[in-house]
C-alpha cells in the first residue's frame, strides 16, 4: 500500500495533528506492508491559483505556474491512500492547503454537457482515474467537533463524493503540546495507533473505533480551564488589547466599544 501524507499544518513538523497522523500510520504499517511519504506544505512552494483557466484551454491538464504543486499531484495519483493532516482554521483548512486543493483544477475537465450531476451540484469530470482513498485527520482547539467541521465535510463531500472518505477529527488539539496533558494524550495516541492497525487489516474503520478516536480527552470544564490557563495571560488582561490596536480602532471614528 502506498500512502501519501499531506501535512497542511503551518507548524510543519511541530504539528499537533501530525502526532495523530503518525500514530495512525504507525498502526497501518504494523498490520500491512506500506510505503509512506510525507509532503510538508509549510516548506513547499505553493502559489495561489491565478484563475486563468489555461489548465482547461491552452495546456489541458497542466497548470501554468511552475512550483511544487505538480509533484504533489503526481504523488497523489501514484498513491493508494492520501491522508490530509491539518488543523481546523476558521472552520476550514489552512490557506496553504486550500491553495493546494484549488490548484487541483487541472485534474478535472471543464465540460458540463452530459454530466449526470450537472443540475445537482456542478461537479466537473475527473481527467484521470487515479483511484486513491482519502482520509482526513484533523485536530482543533475547541471541544466539540460536530458543527465545527461542517464546512470541511461539505467541501470533501463535493470533492470525494458524499462521505467517500474517512474522517478522524479531534477537539482539544492544543493538549498535544501541553506537558500536563501528556499522559492522557499518549493514551489517545495509542487508540489512534490501534485504529490505524484496524485500517491496515481491513481497509476501513468500524463506527465504534471512529467514536473512540473522537472521544474527549478531558471533561469539558476541566479542558476549558486548562486551555484558558495555557495562554499565560489572565482572563482580565484580554480586556486590554495592545496600545497600538486600541489607537487604530479609536481612529476609525466610529463608536466601537472594547468587549474583550
Ligand atoms: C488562525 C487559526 C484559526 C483557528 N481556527 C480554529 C477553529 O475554527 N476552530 C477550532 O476549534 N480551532 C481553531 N484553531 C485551533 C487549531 O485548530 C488547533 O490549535 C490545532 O490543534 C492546531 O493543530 P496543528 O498543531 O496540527 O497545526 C485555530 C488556530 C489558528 C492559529
Amino acid at each position: 500500500m502506498k500512502i501519501l501524507i499531506i501535512n497542511g499544518s503551518p507548524r510543519g513538523e511541530k504539528s499537533n495533528t501530525m502526532q495523530m497522523t503518525k500514530a495512525f500510520v504507525e498502526g497501518i504499517t504494523s498490520a500491512t506492508e506500506a510505503e509512506v511519504e510525507t509532503v510538508t506544505l509549510k516548506s513547499m512552494r505553493i502559489e495561489p491559483c491565478l484563475g486563468c483557466f489555461n489548465c482547461w484551454s491552452k495546456t489541458p491538464g497542466r497548470c501554468v505556474i511552475k512550483d511544487d504543486v505538480r509533484s504533489i499531484t503526481l504523488k497523489m495519483f501514484a498513491s493508494d491512500v492520501v491522508i490530509y493532516s491539518f488543523p481546523l482554521f476558521y472552520y476550514s483548512v489552512p490557506s496553504k492547503l486550500k491553495a493546494m486543493i484549488e490548484r487541483q483544477l487541472p485534474s478535472v475537465a471543464p465540460f458540463m454537457e452530459g454530466q449526470k450531476d450537472y443540475l445537482v451540484n456542478g461537479g466537473h469530470p475527473p481527467r484521470f482515474d487515479a483511484h486513491y482513498k482519502t482520509i482526513l485527520i484533523s485536530t482543533c482547539g475547541f471541544y466539540p467537533t460536530d458543527k465545527s467541521y461542517d464546512a470541511i465535510r461539505a467541501q470533501f463531500d463535493m470533492i470525494c463524493g458524499p462521505r467517500n472518505y474517512i474522517e478522524l477529527f479531534l477537539g482539544e488539539g492544543e493538549l498535544f503540546s501541553r506537558e500536563v496533558a501528556q499522559r492522557r494524550c499518549r493514551a489517545k495516541l495509542e487508540v489512534v495507533r490501534r485504529a490505524g492497525e484496524e485500517y491496515g487489516r481491513t481497509g476501513t474503520l468500524s463506527e465504534e473505533t471512529k467514536r473512540e478516536v473522537g472521544s474527549h480527552i478531558f471533561p469539558p470544564s476541566m479542558y476549558a480551564h486548562m486551555a484558558d490557563a495555557g495562554w499565560g495571560v489572565e482572563l482580565e488582561d484580554f480586556r486590554a488589547p495592545d496600545e497600538e490596536t486600541v489607537k487604530e480602532v479609536a481612529a476609525l471614528g466610529k463608536t466601537i466599544k472594547l468587549t474583550y
